[in-house]
C-alpha cells in the first residue's frame, strides 16, 4: 500500500473504536488464515480504493461503476407540457388527458397557476399537484424549484386522496409565507399579478439564503412526503419509466422572454421548467405546447393593463363562435383569482417564437369551439369545420410542427388525438 494510504491495521483499529469489531487486537486477528491473506487482495482486486480519500458514497459509486451498471442509462424519458401564450391555455385538460400514459407526473411553478380538469358534477382546479392526479395512478412529484403554499397544498392532497406513498415533495421546495402574499399587493394593482406570493417567496429565496429560510424540509406536516428529486429521477430513468413534466403559465409570461414588466416571476419555458425540476435536456422526448385559438390575459382588477394583447370583445367572440356572451363570460374567469379574462386575436408571431424558444415537437390547440360552436360535436379531424381545419393547417405551417391534440370543448370526450407517438 502506498505511503499516506491507510494500513489495514489502522482501519481495523478505527472500526474497533466505532464499536464495529469484537474486542480483539489486530495481531490476534492476523492469526486467522483468511486474514493472513488480506494483504494479497489488492493484487487481484478489480479496483483498489483509498477510502481515506473518499466518502462512503464515493466508494459506492466507484465500486458500482466496475459492475458495469452505467448511471442514468435506462430507457426512461420525459415529455414536457408548457403553455405557448399567457397562461390559461387549457393545460390542465391536456395534461389530465395525457396523464394515463405516464408513470410519474412532475409539477413545477407555484400556486399562481390554476389547471382546470373536467369532472362531474364540477371541474377540479389543481394549483400545486399535477393535473393527472385524479385521472391516473401515476406517482407524483413536486420539483425543487417549485414554490408552495402549505395549507392549500395539504388541502389539495386531502381533496385528491393522495397518500404519502404516491407523492414526493422535494426537500428544497420554497414555502410562501403570509408576508409574501401581502408583499405583492402593489404588483396586483400594477400588472394584475395573481398575488399568491410566488414572486415574493422566490425573491426571498435568493435574498435571504440563511438557515431560517423556510423550505419544505422544515415543515413537519410535509415530512411524510419529502423526497430527493434527483434520486427519484435517476431511479425512474433507469427503470425505463415514462415521465411527464407539467409546466405552468405561458411562454409570453416568462420573466426573461415575455413583455417585461407584464411577466411572472419565473422562466415559463421548457428550459425553465427543466431547471426547476432538475431534468437533463437529453432525457426530453416530446415537448407539447398548448395554445388557445384566442389567447387571454388575466384582467387587472384596478383597470390598469395586464400587458399587451390585441384585445377583442366577448361580444365579438360570441358572434364568431355562436356561443352566447353570457356563457363565455361565465366560463372565462381565471382559475386562481376568479377575475374576468381579457381575450385577443391569435398571435402568429408569438406562435412561431414560442415554438422555437421551447423546442416544441407538438402543439395542442384548445378552444376550437371558439372558432365555431359546431366543433363541439367533432370526434375526428374531418368533422371540424373547414375554417377550423384551415386555421390548424396555418398553425402547422407557421410553427413548423404538427397540431397533434385538438380540444373541441371542455367535457370528457372533447379531445381529437392525432399523435404519432
Ligand atoms: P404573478 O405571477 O401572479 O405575479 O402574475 C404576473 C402576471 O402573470 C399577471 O398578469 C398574472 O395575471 C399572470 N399570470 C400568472 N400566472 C398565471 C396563470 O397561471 N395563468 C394566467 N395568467 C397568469
Ligand atoms: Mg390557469
Amino acid at each position: 500500500m502506498k505511503s499516506g494510504a491507510w494500513t489495514i491495521e489502522q482501519r481495523y483499529n478505527l472500526r474497533r473504536k466505532l464499536g464495529r469489531e469484537k474486542n480483539f487486537q489486530y495481531s490476534e486477528i492476523r492469526e486467522n488464515p483468511t486474514e493472513k491473506q488480506v494483504g494479497n487482495l489488492a493484487r487481484t482486486a478489480d479496483i483498489v480504493i483509498d477510502t481515506k480519500r473518499c466518502t462512503e458514497n464515493d466508494v459506492l459509486v466507484r465500486t458500482v461503476s466496475h459492475l458495469n451498471i452505467r448511471a442514468g442509462r435506462g430507457k426512461g424519458f420525459v415529455d414536457v407540457l408548457i403553455g405557448g401564450q399567457y397562461g390559461s391555455e387549457g393545460k390542465g385538460q391536456i395534461a389530465a388527458y395525457l396523464s394515463r400514459d405516464y408513470d410519474l407526473l412532475i409539477r413545477v411553478g407555484g400556486p399562481n397557476a390554476g389547471h382546470k380538469v373536467f369532472e362531474l358534477p364540477d371541474p377540479y382546479t389543481h394549483h400545486q399537484l399535477p393535473s393527472g392526479t385524479r385521472k391516473s395512478e401515476a406517482k407524483l412529484l413536486i420539483g425543487p424549484g417549485a414554490v408552495i403554499r402549505v395549507p392549500n397544498l395539504l388541502k389539495e392532497i386531502a381533496e385528491c386522496n393522495v397518500d404519502a406513498e404516491r407523492l414526493r415533495i422535494d426537500r428544497n421546495v420554497m414555502v410562501i409565507t403570509d408576508e409574501d402574499i401581502s408583499a405583492e399587493s402593489d404588483l396586483v394593482k400594477n400588472i394584475g399579478s395573481t398575488g399568491q406570493g410566488v414572486g415574493a417567496a422566490t425573491a426571498r429565496r435568493i435574498l435571504e439564503r440563511n438557515e431560517n429560510t423556510l423550505l419544505a424540509k422544515h415543515i413537519p406536516e410535509l415530512t411524510p412526503y419529502l423526497g430527493n428529486t434527483l434520486e427519484i429521477m435517476e431511479d425512474a430513468i433507469s427503470q425505463d419509466k415514462k415521465i411527464m413534466l407539467e409546466g405552468t403559465q405561458g411562454t409570453g409570461l416568462s420573466l426573461y422572454h415575455g413583455d417585461y414588466p407584464y411577466v411572472t416571476s419565473r422562466d415559463t419555458t421548457v428550459q425553465g421548467c427543466l431547471a426547476e425540476a432538475g431534468i437533463p435536456y437529453d432525457r426530453v422526448r416530446k415537448v407539447v405546447m398548448v395554445c388557445r385559438t384566442y389567447p387571454i390575459r388575466v384582467g387587472n382588477p384596478k383597470k390598469k393593463t395586464s400587458g399587451p394583447l390585441r384585445e377583442i370583445s366577448w361580444e365579438e367572440i360570441a358572434r364568431r363562435s355562436g356561443y352566447s356572451v353570457g356563457r363565455l363570460r361565465k366560463a372565462e374567469r381565471t382559475s386562481t383569482t376568479n377575475r374576468p379574462r381579457r381575450i385577443g386575436e391569435f398571435e402568429w408571431g408569438l406562435l412561431r417564437r414560442a415554438a422555437l424558444l421551447n423546442g416544441a415537437t407538438d402543439i395542442a390547440l384548445t378552444f376550437t369551439d371558439y372558432i365555431s360552436i359546431k366543433n363541439v360535436n367533432a370526434k375526428r379531424f374531418g368533422q371540424l369545420t373547414q375554417e377550423t381545419i384551415n386555421f390548424i393547417q396555418e398553425v402547422e405551417r407557421v410553427s413548423g410542427i404538427p397540431v397533434s391534440l385538438i380540444a373541441t370543448g371542455f367535457n370528457s370526450r372533447s379531445i381529437v388525438d392525432r399523435r404519432s407517438w
